[in-house]
């Protein structure tokens, strides 16, 4: 049984998403152990008490420099024992320490098709802005493996969701949670748990 800690920053809906699966049985290998949040008023933290799940807080601007937010965070993570890091709406960037204490060990959801509207400034409601922007008629959600790159590690596994006239960028962030990441966010971690993932050569493939 793996230990699954979630960063989270804000609502908490894909960490809802990933307690509902595990409650129905749909990650039989792994267990979410601890909740860490960016912000001490994210209700992402009263869903992970809800749960009776741990939680903790830590804030990159309590620490003097980007070095010591990643050592006191990959503290935190020690101190809980983590297997497996799922990024679930975190908003904090952390650096090359925290990738390599986890290689292939930490899996974020983001809200578009990657390579699309993904890196430096894309993040929450900005990136369907920039999909709605440029007119695409389809976008999606990623899972990924972090590494040093921005929203450039392997892909896990993608769903491609449509974008419909007059959608507002809270419309299509809404459609691409409940189509997309709400169901491959799990996915993924069960997949993970499993021990089902294999990455070579910076491709993830899905062993079945
Ligand atoms: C989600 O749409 C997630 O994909 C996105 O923030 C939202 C968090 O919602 N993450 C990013 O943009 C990261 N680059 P939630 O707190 O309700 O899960």
């Amino acid at each position: 049984m793996l230990n699954i800690t979630v960063l989270v920053s804000g609502g908490g809906t894909n960490l809802q998403a990933l307690l509902d699966a595990q409650n129905r049985g749909d990650i039989p290998n792994g267990r979410v152990t601890c909740v860490i949040s960016s912000n001490p008023k994210a209700y992402a933290l009263e869903r992970a008490q809800n749960a009776g799940i741990e939680t903790e807080i830590i804030q990159k601007k309590n620490y003097e420099s980007p070095e010591q937010y990643d050592e006191a965070l990959v503290a935190l993570l020690e101190k809980h024992h983590t297997d497996l890091v799922v990024l679930a709406g975190f908003m904090t960037i952390f650096g090359k320490t925290v990738v390599e204490h986890y290689p292939n060990r930490i899996i974020n959801v983001h809200p578009a098709l990657i390579p699309s509207f993904c890196g430096k400034g894309y993040y929450g409601l900005h990136v369907h802005e920039a999909a709605l922007k440029c007119g695409v008629k389809l976008t999606g959600a990623t899972v990924h493996f972090v590494n040093e790159v921005c929203d450039g590690g392997p892909i896990i596994l993608q769903k491609a969701v449509e974008v419909h006239p007059g959608d507002t960028p809270e419309l299509l962030q809404r459609r691409v949670m409940e189509q997309a990441e709400w169901e491959i966010l799990p996915k993924a971690v069960s997949l993970f748990c499993d021990g089902k993932i294999e990455v070579k050569n910076q491709i993830a493939e899905i062993k079945e």
